[in-house]
């Protein structure tokens, strides 16, 4: 029989031993576990980061292979008035301009939203728009997400006569009439989440007027 006393399986020391060696053996696990998959999780977001590029841009085909796809998208930098740069994306066809897709952001409700804009060569006209992070109310806020809703923004004008920013997500609907001259620039509410729409208007609006992109898209004009 061991003596008690030479091995006591309940000590302080022992339960330190194989607290402190598990707790070892656990961290190299996860800290390997991250280093190996760290080049598959850039991969996977970079993925990501073009598919929503493509989808915006009405290029993305169900099962298509991303790589191949987005090979037809030119990144681009342009110069921002506070001096930043900022990456935008051109599609050509046959060497010709058939949209340019800007990266938006700004507050909603409750988070910061970013998204992609997606306009025609003209400089004015959306092509499409695609929110593809933020903290919005899941059923209110988040109706931004909703393809319907996106579809609301095809064909739509972003500037006036004047080339002021004035494309606007109304409250409710837009007066679908022809007396409603201003149908052009508008687009649906958010039903229940007009706070939200109040913030993408605001959001798009900078992104295309003299502090975001207004001077690289007039220049198109
Ligand atoms: C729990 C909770 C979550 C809400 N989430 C949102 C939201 O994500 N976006 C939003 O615009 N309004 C949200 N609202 C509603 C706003 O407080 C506000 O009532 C609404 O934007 C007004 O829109 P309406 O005029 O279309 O009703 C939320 C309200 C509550 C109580």
């Amino acid at each position: 029989m061991p003596d008690k006393k030479s091995f006591d399986r309940d000590s302080i020391s022992n339960t330190l031993t194989v607290a402190i060696g598990l707790s070892l053996i656990c961290s190299v696990l996860v800290a390997s576990a991250a280093i190996v998959l760290k080049p598959k999780q850039l991969k996977n977001q970079e993925e990501y980061r073009q598919r929503i590029i493509l989808e915006v841009a009405g290029l993305m085909q169900p099962g298509g292979d991303i790589t191949a796809l987005f090979s037809g998208i030119q990144a681009e930098f342009v110069t921002l008035a506070n001096g930043d740069s900022a990456e935008i994306y051109l599609q050509k066809k046959g060497g010709e301009l058939q949209q340019i897709i800007l990266p938006i952001s700004g507050p909603g409700l409750w988070s910061t939203m970013r998204g992609y804009l997606s306009v025609a060569p003209d400089g004015n006209t959306v092509k499409g728009v695609r929110f593809f992070e933020h903290g919005e109310t899941p059923g209110l806020g988040d109706q931004i997400d909703k393809a319907d809703w996106r579809d609301l923004w095809v064909g739509k004008h972003l500037y006036d006569g004047d080339n002021s920013p004035r494309i606007e997500v109304v409250r409710g609907f837009v007066l679908r009439d022809a007396s409603n001259t201003d149908a052009i620039y508008q687009i649906d509410g958010l039903s229940g989440a007009t706070l939200t729409g109040n913030g993408v208007t605001k959001l798009v609006r900078h992104w295309i007027g003299p502090q975001g992109f207004g001077p690289y898209l007039e220049s198109l004009k």
